[in-house]
């Protein structure tokens, strides 16, 4: 694998579940690092496609059709779309974007399973699984509820316990229900083909393959050891489903491939169709692609895909027998939204559409700002605040200023044309500021071109800050608008170079910043800077004509960052209100007496209460705690008056670590009694006693 030199490379990113819009997680984990990584080597001139599409089959697609009443065709017709467009507004640059719906996808799958098939690869085991009579179907393991073995949850799924996280197979659960038709599943034989993921894994050719491993990112490496030690177990291909490509062989009736059968040989299907397509010129056969050692087969995945594209699909390719294995498998780990998991049933999200809506044309600050945090060795943290930080203190005062000073000076100077260069700067000082400044940034270039390849994006975009960085300080140093004065031959000299590293930086931009880049090349006045030019001293000439020039990024004001905080804080409030579902007759999983000893509930008084400006559900208490007074933020507007509130006893989860809301720091929670019918009680002592007495 050392001295392997690619002759083109091919770039998947994970093709996303058509059943929701495409969020800042999706985009840090897998989109984002793989389009910066695929345009770093357009730039340089490689062969590369970069494919991706909507993975349109599995149950979670089903799943949303019912509970939309509609059918998952329209389904996946809805998000194929949305997520498109998602995508290419955020400059995401797939070469081509598929979907598993299409005939060519529905081929390639079948023909693929059939080819393993026939060499007698699967293994036919009949089982028993939970079959619906009334709707006359097998149940998809998360088409199956009942009460959890482990925990007593009695919503628990077939496939896992949500409560208690416990891995399930649908027979574990107790009192099984078809979610359905309510009805009470049968077992029922079925034949599904399996591959022998024991057996191969045992195979000289995948214990060569995973060799490869090591040269790896250690995220996965871990994971696929672990895999491996703990060894692995055949796997049904084919599931008893009707929303999928179906089963090509006889005696199938009713059968689908497995999802994560398909969508990754939707990768290939992707690559067929756009090389079939007239958009698409002189890129060879699509076999050249995927059957030709000289390619770069490389996945951008997020970490939960870890064993289909490092394991499984590598074994479908192999025994399949005509195909190349991933070279590299660069899976990223999740990124947290202020502190919690991104969710999307929960809407605990930043989505793409909706933040181009408060923030338009404002694209290239998201992605700055993804990379500068991606979650490339462990999970990492979006923040609001951190936003504004990262985009103000860096996008705007060192990459923007930089530039605007840079071409505000040549206009000034120069009515916007490069100066020529005098023969040599005898200033020693000054000599020696762009010494200093010029050897600092070909130190980051070359830094910044081995991230690249090692696709340390995060570290790669610091270098190319570090550019700008380097810049600023050479005009700090050399204060140019003073020297124009007594000393324009030396003014000349450090505005060319200036003029020279804004060049630089609209060209090392372009694979992180691409929207970015193409503004600053037309403020040059050179649209086709490119990067076999980066690390040349002149890039643009003597008496070369720059462009109009604009400022390349506003600063994000505290209002903006506010209204997104009060959404998410809404999110938030609406969702503790929602109660889960069937919290009423479900206990949380137990806790021991020592974890109940941890909580502080002390007796307090309401002093004050005042609705919170601007939050319809927020009210502001101050609680008497008796030894102290607490600020107290509770989201009961709607079930108390403020007036109705004071002077009432409460009960108070006095050691809560304070939170932040709307700007006013909370310090406490009161005990309330809720249904899920929109009722809601103040839990207090029944009879006077002294705030500050102990609850317990
Ligand atoms: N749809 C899957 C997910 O969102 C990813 C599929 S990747 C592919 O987790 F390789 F199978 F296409
Ligand atoms: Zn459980």
């Amino acid at each position: 694998m050392n001295n392997f030199e690619p002759k083109r490379y091919l770039i998947t990113a994970a093709l996303p579940y058509a059943n929701g819009p495409v969020h800042i997680g999706h985009l840090a984990g897998c989109y984002l690092p793989a389009d910066i990584y695929t345009r770093y080597l357009k730039a340089q001139g490689k062969e590369v496609l970069f494919i991706c599409g909507s993975d349109e089959h599995g149950v979670p697609i089903t799943i949303k059709a019912k509970k939309e009443g509609i059918s998952p065709q329209q389904v996946v017709d809805k998000y194929d779309g949305i997520m498109k467009n998602a995508f290419k507004d955020f400059g995401i640059d797939f070469t081509y974007y598929g979907r598993t719906s299409s005939k060519t996808h529905h081929d390639t799958a079948q023909e693929f399973f059939r080819n393993l098939y026939d060499k007698g690869v699967f293994k036919e085991e009949i089982t028993n699984q939970y079959y619906d009579v009334e709707a006359n179907q097998f149940l998809a393991d998360r088409y199956i509820t009942g009460t959890c073995p482990r925990c007593g949850n009695t919503n628990a799924y077939g496939d896992q316990c949500e409560k208690c996280g416990t891995t399930l197979s649908p027979t574990d659960l107790i009192n099984p229900k078809s979610t359905l038709s309510g009805a009470t599943p049968v077992l029922k034989e079925t034949k599904n083909w399996f591959l022998p993921m024991d057996s191969i894994q045992q195979s000289a050719q995948f214990q060569e393959y995973i060799k490869r491993f090591d040269g790896w990112k250690s995220n996965i490496k871990g994971q696929c050891n672990s895999w491996l030690t703990e060894g692995l177990q055949p796997r049904a291909m084919t599931r008893d489903l009707d929303w999928g490509v179906p089963v090509p062989v006889e005696d199938a009736e009713g059968k689908v491939l497995y999802v994560w059968f398909d969508a990754p040989i939707g990768y290939i299907s992707a690559t067929k169709e756009y090389l079939a397509s007239p958009s698409c010129i002189d890129h060879g056969p699509w076999t050249n692609w995927w059957q030709n050692e000289d390619t770069a087969l490389i996945h951008f995945i997020g970490k939960d895909n870890i064993v289909f594209h490092a394991i499984i699909f590598p074994m479908m390719l192999m025994t399949h027998g005509k195909y190349i294995l991933p070279t590299n498998v660069p899976a990223n780990e999740f990124l947290n939204l202020e502190g919690d998991k991104i969710s999307t049933s929960r809407n605990w999200a930043v989505w793409l559409h909706e933040y181009l809506v408060d923030f338009p044309n404002r694209q290239d600050e998201l992605r700055y700002v993804l990379t500068s945090i991606a979650p490339e060795t462990k999970d990492s943290e979006f923040t609001w605040k951190d936003y504004q930080t990262r985009v103000n203190s860096e996008l705007v005062s060192i990459f923007g200023n930089f530039v605007n000073r840079v071409l505000v000076l040549s206009d000034k100077f120069y009515e916007g044309k490069i100066p020529s260069k005098p023969n040599m700067i005898t200033v020693q000082n000054i000599f020696t500021c762009r010494q200093t400044c010029f050897d600092s940034i070909t130190q980051s270039l070359h830094a910044m071109r081995e991230d690249l390849d090692a696709v340390k994006l995060r570290d790669a975009q610091a270098e190319f800050i570090n550019i700008a960085r380097a810049g600023n300080k050479y005009l700090a140093d050399t204060e140019p608008w003073k020297l124009i004065k007594t000393d324009e031959e030396i003014v000349k000299q450090i505005m060319f170079d200036a003029i020279q590293i804004c060049a630089k930086l609209a060209i090392a931009a372009a694979p992180f910043l691409p929207h970015t880049a193409i503004k600053l090349k037309v403020m040059l006045g050179d649209e086709n800077l490119n990067w076999s030019s980066l690390f040349n001293e002149n890039i643009l000439l003597e008496n070369h004509q720059l462009g109009k020039h604009e400022i390349l990024y506003k600063q994000v004001d505290d209002e903006e960052i506010q209204k997104q905080l009060d959404r998410l804080e809404a999110i938030k409030l609406a969702n503790s209100q929602q109660p889960e579902a069937n919290s009423l007759t479900d206990l949380k999983p137990d806790i021991n007496y020592e974890d109940f000893e941890k909580i502080d509930l002390r007796v307090g008084k309401i002093l004050e209460a005042e609705k919170v400006p601007k939050a319809d559900k927020l009210l502001k208490l101050t609680v008497d705690l008796g030894f102290e007074k607490r600020t107290i933020l509770s989201g009961i507007a709607e079930y108390y008056k403020p007036e109705e509130l004071v002077g009432k006893l409460v009960t108070v989860v006095a050691n809560l670590a304070p939170r932040k809301i709307r700007g006013i720091e909370s310090q406490g929670m009161l005990l309330m009694a809720g249904n899920d019918f929109g009722k809601l009680f103040n839990v207090g002592p029944e009879k006077d006693i002294e705030t500050g007495s102990v609850v317990k």
